[in-house]
């Protein structure tokens, strides 16, 4: 690669879905390596929903390696980002494109600059998570285009090191993170409980309760929590590992009632610990709590669960209702308790692809 030889650029392109946590992940013993405090369940959903699309590009004509972010450049000196980077870039292999004409020597790869172009299909002000399909998908296409081994369980514990939640993203279906033991990370990583097709009755639906950018970022929240609520040593000790396997029986078996009341439970938990943390952090409003009523009274009424609420770092609901004859009811019921002119959900479209997602498993 000398500066004789013809420029060229080499591309990849990859997508990732965001993924929701019916087992919440909430703390970290490393804040560098990102290592959790307990394993996480959550469930990927489908692409063509709320999903990342990150194209990456390497040429000896880059002189940095910069990034774009739904169209604005965005720093990349972040250690995450940098983490992400190197990690790929030491997995890095030989390339040989014949019918570009481009041959890259995996030793290159260290001296050779990227730019990378995401977007996501869903707005991002809409406060739903998105650095999960991001990190997953940058990730994903980093290792596409410098012809890293597809190893997935590698390939999530290096997109946990950008963001936590991101390494469940790396799989479809429902997925668990394991926590691991190594204090050097090596075995925190996702695993695939079962794919996509599984559960294909479940179908998911999200409710736009705010559009505002939350005021605590799970990052900044989580630390807090680690730092002052004691709750959080008795979650992740003697509920999460417990649950875990509960809620593993409850996928395999598709037992919908101990599903949802895993879940809700979950949810809850999360955010009464987030409650005593000090000072305490409220991410869910009366919005989200007058859904959670709703759906808890269908659910007694009915004497068991017909669909399952999880909230994660903001008061959007994500509502997973059993099948789609129950989904349509729960549409109307939230159209009849939240009329579109109360305002009260800023954006509630039936269709509208952005809030009413389905997991398609
Ligand atoms: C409430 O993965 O966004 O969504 O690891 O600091 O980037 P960092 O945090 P992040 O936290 C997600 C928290 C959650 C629960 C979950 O997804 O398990």
């Amino acid at each position: 690669m000398g500066a004789t030889e013809p420029q060229w650029v080499l591309m990849a392109t990859g997508r990732s879905p965001t993924n929701i946590a019916v087992i919440k992940y909430w703390g970290k013993r490393d804040e560098a390596l990102i290592l959790p405090v307990n394993d996480s369940i959550s469930v990927t959903l489908d692409p063509d929903h709320l999903s990342a699309t990150t194209t990456v590009a390497a040429s000896p004509a880059f002189p940095s390696d910069r990034m774009w972010l739904n169209g604005k450049e965005i720093s990349l000196s972040g250690g995450r980002f940098q983490s992400c980077l190197r990690e790929i870039r030491k997995r890095a292999r030989d390339v040989d494109d014949e019918k570009k004409g481009i041959k890259i020597k995996k030793e290159d790869w260290e001296k050779l600059h990227v730019h990378i172009a995401s977007y996501n299909n869903f707005p991002t002000a809409a406060g739903l998570a998105s650095s999960a399909a991001g990190l997953a998908c940058l990730v994903f296409t980093l290792g596409k285009l410098m012809n890293v081994n597809e190893d997935y369980g590698e390939l999530s514990s290096i997109a946990r090191q950008g963001s936590g939640s991101a390494c469940r993203s790396i799989y479809g279906g429902f997925v668990k993170w394991c926590m691991g033991k190594n204090d050097d990370g090596s075995d925190s990583m996702a695993v695939q409980l079962v794919n996509e097709s599984h559960w294909d009755d479940l179908v998911i639906i999200i409710a736009v309760v705010s559009s505002k950018q939350k005021e605590t970022s799970s990052t900044s929240g989580m630390r807090d929590t680690v730092e002052t609520s004691p709750l959080l040593q008795y979650r992740a000790q003697t509920v999460v590992p417990s649950r875990i396997l509960k809620m593993e029986d409850a996928i395999k078996n598709r037992d919908f009632e101990s599903f949802a009341r895993l879940t809700c439970a979950d949810s809850n938990q999360f955010h009464a610990v987030c409650l005593d943390t000090s000072p305490p952090i409220f991410y869910m409003n009366d919005t989200s709590h007058r859904i959670i009523s709703l759906v808890e009274k269908w659910n007694h009424s009915e004497g068991t669960p017909q669909v399952a609420y999880t909230f994660d770092a903001g008061p959007n609901a994500v509502l997973i209702a059993r099948n789609r004859k129950t989904a349509t009811l729960l549409l109307q019921r939230l159209l009849y308790t939240f009329p579109p002119q109360e305002n009260d959900l800023d954006s509630y479209m039936l269709g509208d692809k952005s809030i009413l997602s389905d997991a398609g498993l």
